[in-house]
């Protein structure tokens, strides 16, 4: 077809943020604080950051309050560690655990309205596997802003970088890393709505483009999420870290899977079976509804399996119901108006009278780019690729290890956008942008083939079959032979996407041209999903094999996958960070190896 594709531009600058959700624009944020004198991009692939997935987020923030006589961050710690089944890495926990209520501060004196209660004070409310005590206790912990928190830190870190002086460029994806002499040194952009590519040079490089959910079919995340970011590290021949360890939130509205807050159940909402049946008493005597998700989720998962869920006939899909129907008309008017009025909107229910049909959705990536406590990316376990920084969903440092619990990514996206920011500082300092050469030949390449791409397949359709096979083999349930027919299955998926043409050639908003490459990191980030959890034969958090129910300490590690032949996967190790178990000082033993019971 002889289509010329050409970088249209270049534009050069001090730090290149690519995704301006709450991790990227707080990250910017800061930088502007110290350093105003510096140029910094906010890339965004939304027509407007306001439209990032973390505005989505409802129901809150963990942080203690270091006043707080009945918590403390010794307990959220705790709670962190043992949420995760053991494999989040423990000085990352301790850093931004310690960080939290600073970032609360941060947001409230710049003008986000937290809830606060009759007296005045903060209202924390309660989520799933936050105690106190090392257990003894439940722990109200997280802060909010009744069901719509995101939609308040959205709002205020994107005032502060546009204050700072960031500068947006909206509609716009990154396509691939440009590198000298092993330093990142920038990004070739595509824009989509101008139809134009541009050699983005950096003195440093913030990856913070969100989560993948679109891999699933039943999901709570946005349509954008579709995992470039660890997309273009595989392309760059770098790992992704824990790509198995992704978390299905126990309450997605039946059908669309759309998020309905876990503040349902800590507000006093019970999940029932069929029979009307209280069925998490039998799963997790002690916490009930507030078990972690992994935990949940499988108990609705087993529930439906054993017959005793419930057929909703629109989407032919079984599901279960939670109960708000006896919460005071002030939770349901104030505190949960939101989620409510979305059980109105996709369901057609009054939740103050009408049980609510739900059922587990894909909703977090526990995995992705790794990076160490201060956000720069590894290109092994020991080694950083200097230049580069990963925050937020798309990175994995890891706080969460293989179970995050509610609340805690809000937490971590701040703490780490400010952490990042400081470490990208005091990398300018020291580092002058070297310059680059032939920067974005293989993005070129790339999309020439989209555009000269012939036959009958489509892109749609293939992006529709991945995502519902998915769904079915490696969801909640995994096993050998499911993980076995997904890996060959994506292997075809991504045959025929090489014979998906797109239809329209004029390069200016080009949807379908978007989609394509979407269509391609969609189709790693399930290829590394896949590989790794059929690599990991055991249980762990919120990766459970059905033939190797138990966890086993043979897989005490992080997985670190690469690939750069599609489905060719090379595996690494990085090692658990336990030093405040090694450190043996007070309650050391608290962060051993511990069995999970609630
Ligand atoms: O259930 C929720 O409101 C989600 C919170 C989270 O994922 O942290």
């Amino acid at each position: 077809m002889g289509k010329t594709l050409q970088i249209h531009s270049t534009l050069a600058c001090d730090v290149l943020i690519i995704g301006a959700g709450g991790a990227g624009l707080r990250c910017a944020a800061f930088i502007h604080e110290r350093r105003p004198d510096l140029k910094v991009f906010a890339v965004t692939k939304v027509a407007h950051p306001q439209k990032s997935h973390t505005g989505t987020a409802q129901g809150g923030l963990a942080a203690v309050d270091p006043k707080d006589r009945t918590d403390s961050a010794l307990f959220h710690m705790f709670d962190t560690w043992k949420g995760g089944d053991c494999s989040s890495d423990q000085n990352v926990v301790r850093k931004i655990v310690a960080g939290g209520w600073e970032e609360v501060q941060w947001l409230e004196l710049r003008g986000m309205h937290l809830s606060r209660d009759e007296e005045g004070n903060i209202s924390k409310r309660q989520f799933g596997g936050h105690t106190v005590e090392f257990g003894k206790g439940d722990a109200l912990r997280a802060v909010f802003e009744a069901d719509r928190t995101g939609k308040g830190i959205m709002d205020t870190v994107w005032g502060e970088a546009l204050k700072g002086g960031a500068l947006f460029i909206n509609a716009t994806v990154a396509t691939e890393l440009l590198f000298n002499e092993g330093r990142c040194v920038g990004a070739v952009l595509f824009k989509v709505k101008e139809g134009e590519f541009v050699a983005a040079l950096a003195g440093a490089t913030v990856l913070a483009t969100g989560g993948s959910g679109q891999v699933y079919r039943i999901t709570t995340n946005c349509r954008n999420n579709t995992g470039d970011g660890p997309a273009v590290i595989l392309r760059a021949g770098l790992p992704v870290m824990d790509p198995e360890a992704v978390q299905f939130h126990p309450t997605g509205i039946v059908g669309p899977g759309i998020l309905a807050s876990e503040a349902l159940r800590s507000e006093g909402g019970i999940l029932r079976n069929k029979d009307l049946e209280p069925f998490m008493e039998r799963y997790a005597p002690k916490m009930k509804n507030l078990a972690p998700r992994d935990i949940v989720a499988r108990s609705i998962e087993m529930e439906i399996r054993e017959g005793r869920g419930i057929m909703n006939p629109d989407h032919q899909l079984e599901h279960v119901w939670i109960d708000l129907r006896h919460l005071p008309d002030h939770v349901h008017e104030v505190k949960l108006k939101e989620v409510a009025s979305f059980f109105k909107t996709y369901a057609n229910l009054d939740s103050r009278t009408q049980l609510c049909p739900v059922r587990p959705s894909n909703h977090y990536h526990m995995g992705g780019i790794p990076t160490n406590e201060y956000g720069e990316v590894q290109k092994s376990a020991d080694a950083i690729v200097p230049g580069l920084f990963a925050i937020g969903e798309c990175a994995c440092a890891s706080l969460h290890g293989f179970n995050r619990l509610g609340t805690n990514s809000l937490l971590e996206l701040l703490v780490m956008g400010r952490c990042a920011g400081e470490r990208v500082l005091s990398f300018l300092k020291e580092n002058r942008a070297p310059a680059v050469k032939d920067a974005g030949e293989a993005t070129l390449a790339l999309f020439a083939r989209y555009l000269e791409a012939q036959g009958k397949e489509n892109v749609g359709l293939i992006r529709q079959e991945m995502r519902a096979m998915m769904t079915g083999k490696v969801g909640v349930f995994r096993d050998e032979t499911g993980l076995q027919e997904a890996v060959a299955s994506l292997a075809d998926l991504k045959r025929r996407a090489a014979q998906a043409p797109v239809a329209v050639k004029d390069m200016r908003m080009n949807q379908e041209l978007l989609e394509r490459w979407e269509l391609d990191n969609l189709l790693d980030n399930a290829m590394t999903i896949a590989q790794g959890a059929l690599m990991r034969k055991e249980s762990r958090g919120a990766h459970f094999r059905e033939d190797y129910p138990e966890r086993s300490d043979e897989y005490q590690f992080h997985t670190l996958v690469s690939m750069t032949d599609f489905g060719k996967v090379c595996f690494g190790k990085r090692p658990i960070d336990m030093s405040i178990h090694e450190s043996g000082g007070e309650h050391a033993e608290r962060f051993g190896i511990m069995p999970r019971k609630y």
